[in-house]
C-alpha cells in the first residue's frame, strides 16, 4: 500500500481499515459516479486492494455499469446466475442452509485462463451479526518472505483448477448445503485447469503477489499433489498471517470491491439461522505473468 491519506483525493475521502490493506471509501453515490470520482475510486483500490462503501442502492443495471467501468464482466462458469442477469451472481445463504459460498481463503476463479482482476459485492440483506469478509494483501505475504525464498518462487507456476466440480457426488451434496447453486452444465463438463505464476506481477502497479490458493491451487506445475503439499501448505499459511489482513463489517448497502490480482478473501460463516443476500458483479482479468 502506498502511504497516501485523505489529503491525496480532492473529490472522495479515504479512511484505512488496518495497516495492511483496506479502506472505506465515503462522499460517493455509485450508482451516480462522474469520471473524475471514478477515477480517484480507481487510485484508491490500486492503493489499497480493497475499498469500502456504505449506505449505496445500486439497481442490477447500475451495478453492471459500474462494474464495466473497470472492464468486461464476467458470466460465473460454475454457479447459477440471476435470472436475466447472467453477470450477476447471487451470493446467498438463506436461514436454513448449512454453508456458505467463499467460506475458504481464495481469489476469485483462478482455475481460469484469465482469472478475475476484481469483484464488486453489494449487501442487500444481512445478518443482525456475523457474515463479515476478511480480506489479506498477497504483496506483503510476498514482501514478508526471504529474498532466497522468494528468488525460489519465482521460478515456479502452480496449477489451479476448480476440482470440486470434478466428483459428481460431492457437487451435488455441495448443491444441497448451500443456497447459490452450481449449475446442472458447469457439474456436466470436466474440470478446468490452468497454470498460472506462484508469484504474479500486478499489471497495473507492477508489484509483486503471492497467487495461490486454498480453494483452487492444486500443485506445483510438473509436480505430484504430494510433493507440493508441503510448500503450499507453507505459502497458505503465508497468505493469511493476521497482520496481513483486515476484516469488513457487512450493512445494507454495503459495497466492497477487491482486486483479486494481489487479495485472498474469507467470508465467514457464523452466522447460522439468519439469511444473508448479496450480489456480485466479477469483472475479467487478463492472463497472469
Ligand atoms: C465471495 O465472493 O467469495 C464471497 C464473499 C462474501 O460473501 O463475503
Amino acid at each position: 500500500m502506498n502511504d497516501m491519506g485523505d489529503s491525496c483525493y480532492q473529490l472522495i475521502k479515504v479512511r484505512p481499515l488496518s495497516s495492511a490493506v483496506g479502506a472505506e471509501i465515503s462522499g460517493v453515490d455509485l450508482a451516480d459516479c462522474d469520471d473524475a470520482t471514478f477515477s480517484e475510486i480507481h487510485r484508491a483500490f490500486l492503493d489499497h486492494h480493497v475499498v469500502f462503501f456504505r449506505d449505496q442502492a445500486l439497481s442490477l443495471e447500475s451495478h453492471k455499469s459500474f462494474g464495466r467501468r473497470f472492464g468486461t464482466l464476467n458470466v460465473h462458469p460454475q454457479y447459477v446466475p440471476l435470472e436475466g442477469h447472467p453477470e450477476i451472481l447471487p451470493i446467498v445463504k438463506e436461514a436454513d442452509a448449512e454453508h456458505n459460498i467463499g467460506g475458504v481463503w481464495h481469489s476469485d476463479i483462478t482455475f481460469l485462463e484469465r482469472p478475475a482482476l476484481g469483484s464488486i459485492l453489494y449487501a442487500i440483506d444481512v445478518p443482525a451479526v456475523g457474515g463479515d469478509t476478511l480480506f489479506a494483501n498477497q504483496e506483503l505475504a510476498f514482501e514478508g518472505l526471504s529474498s532466497g525464498f522468494q528468488q525460489l518462487l519465482n521460478g515456479l507456476r502452480a496449477v489451479h483448477s476448480d476440482h470440486t466440480l470434478s466428483d459428481r457426488v460431492e457437487a451435488e451434496k455441495r448443491n444441497m448445503t448451500r443456497s447459490t447453486k452450481l449449475s446442472e452444465e458447469a457439474m456436466c463438463k470436466p474440470a478446468v485447469e490452468n497454470p498460472h505464476p506462484v508469484v504474479r506481477t500486478h499489471p497495473e502497479t507492477g508489484r509483486k503477489s503471492l497467487f495461490v490458493n486454498r480453494a483452487f491451487t492444486v500443485r506445483f506445475e510438473n509436480m505430484t499433489v504430494a510433493e507440493s503439499d508441503p510448500l503450499l501448505e507453507f505459502l497458505y499459511e503465508q497468505a493469511t498471517r493476521p497482520e496481513f489482513t483486515c476484516r469488513f463489517h457487512w450493512e445494507k448497502g454495503s459495497v466492497a470491491i477487491w482486486d483479486n490480482r494481489c487479495v485472498q478473501h474469507y467470508a465467514l460463516n457464523d452466522y447460522h439461522g439468519q439469511r444473508r443476500y448479496m450480489h456480485r458483479v466479477t469483472v475479467n482479468g487478463d492472463r497472469p505473468i
